[in-house]
């Protein structure tokens, strides 16, 4: 198969030196990159912004912003069989970037924000018969939050997590994630990323097979 994968955070630029963002970090990413690449798979990975090496074999794109994320998905989703969206896309940015940097003089105690795209809303014309995975990262039981965003989302499979689990939240190399599809729900022990990506490549595998006989 030829996988796109996104991973990371991106960063919505208030001035040349401030940003909104999150915690990711890319591991999670990363990892299924990796394991991908072990498999045999094509791989192409699209990064926000993060300190990891690139994994041996794999294409590395790398963005900053959501709509610099969009661009890329856009443009690449066409060579690829499936898309992994594992990234944490900011879902707003601020109204206004400023080219040079804001004296706090300057700036009010209130930030005007306006919503990203929704990248896999956005590409969901674009689907035919792609698998698309997306994640959803909650505090708290993931399943009702994960089974709403599969749907509302075009998704064949959605990776859940509760980052509040110990081993399972930001900056760690483990996690505990389930699986969700429309009719089943896998959970996993808590184990390594490498080995998250691993149990994700063989799903997609199988689920890729039995749609492509
Ligand atoms: N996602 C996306 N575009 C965005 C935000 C999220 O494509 N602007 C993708 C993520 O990469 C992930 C999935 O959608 O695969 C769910 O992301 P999440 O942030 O949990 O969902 P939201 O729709 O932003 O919902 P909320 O933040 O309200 O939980």
């Amino acid at each position: 198969m030829k996988i796109l994968i996104t991973a990371g955070p991106t960063r919505e630029f208030i001035d040349p030196i401030r940003f909104i963002s999150n915690r990711s970090t890319g591991k999670m990413g990363f990892a299924i990159a990796d394991a991908a690449r072990q498999r045999g798979h094509g791989v192409t990975l699209i990064a926000g912004p993060v300190t990891l090496p690139t994994p041996t074999g794999v294409t590395r794109i790398d963005v900053v912003s959501a709509r610099d994320m969009l661009a890329a998905v856009t443009e690449h989703l066409p060579r690829h069989d499936v898309l992994i969206m594992s990234a944490a896309v900011a879902d707003w940015r601020p109204a206004q970037t400023a080219t040079a940097k804001l004296k706090k003089e300057a700036m009010s105690a209130t930030l005007q924000l306006e919503p990203n795209p929704d990248i896999l809303k956005t590409i969901a014309p674009l689907k035919g018969s792609r698998l698309f995975v997306g994640f959803a990262a909650e505090t708290g039981d993931p399943r009702a939050e994960a089974q709403r965003k599969l749907q509302a989302k075009g998704l064949d499979l959605i990776v859940a997590n509760d980052v509040t689990q110990p081993g399972a939240g930001f900056a760690v190399d483990t996690n505990r994630v389930q699986f969700l599809t429309a009719t089943q729900c896998t959970a996993l022990p808590l184990m390594s990323k490498h080995d998250v990506g691993l149990a994700l490549i063989t799903t997609l595998e199988n689920l890729y097979t039995s749609q492509n006989p």
